[in-house]
């Protein structure tokens, strides 16, 4: 099966807030982001793929910041790693002011499954980190998916090899 490079999952889009997507404080309500994180990593998962995909999971949102109805939000999506049919996305939001000044306010990490027309689970294509970073999340995705099977009940802590070090003290 042929590979992709992490860099050929980018997937980006820009939102501006408007006011059916914010609370009673006047900022943005944090299920809207939700959706648009979603959304976006949803095409970076397809970009890998090239098929249908589902979320299976959202992991390590947060929300740093308020962000507030008018602000332009570019948030950005890469697959950090793919297993037999699953891949981890990190999702990063950023918050352009009427200044034009950008920073970061929130990331999340999903996990998505790529499925057949009959919704069983498929193969997906290895994926090729390049830079410090992407090969720095590559590394650390095997710990934070068997969390997040553990999390789920999916996974016997016990079996869980990456993660022993936190479950059990006196393993290294
Ligand atoms: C996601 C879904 C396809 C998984 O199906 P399944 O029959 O449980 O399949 P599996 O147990 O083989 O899991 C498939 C992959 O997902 C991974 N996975 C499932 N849940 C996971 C979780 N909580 N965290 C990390 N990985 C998870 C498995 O480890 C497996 O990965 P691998 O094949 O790369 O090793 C199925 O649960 C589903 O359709 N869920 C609904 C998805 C949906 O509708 N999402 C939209 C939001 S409601």
């Amino acid at each position: 099966m042929f590979v992709k490079t992490a860099k050929e999952t980018l997937a980006i889009q820009t939102k501006q807030v408007m006011p059916n997507d914010t609370n009673a404080l006047d900022t943005l309500f944090g299920g809207s982001l939700l959706a648009w994180m979603d959304e976006v990593a949803s095409i970076s998962a397809y970009r890998h793929c090239g098929r249908v995909v589902v979320t299976a999971s959202i992991n390590n949102v947060s929300f740093d910041q308020p962000i507030l109805a008018g602000d332009y939000v570019t948030l950005e999506a890469k697959v950090s790693r793919a297993f037999t049919t699953s891949m981890e996305i990190f999702v990063e939001v950023f918050v352009e002011d009427s200044m034009g000044k950008r920073k970061k306010s929130n990331e999340a990490i999903f996990i998505f499954v790529a499925i057949d027309q009959h919704r069983n689970p498929i193969s997906i294509p290895e994926l090729i980190p390049e830079t410090e970073e992407e090969k720095r999340r590559y590394a650390s995705a095997l710990q934070r998916r068997q969390l997040s099977l553990v999390l789920a009940g999916r996974l016997d802590p016990k079996e869980a090899s990456e993660l022993e070090s936190i479950f059990y003290k006196d393993k290294k």
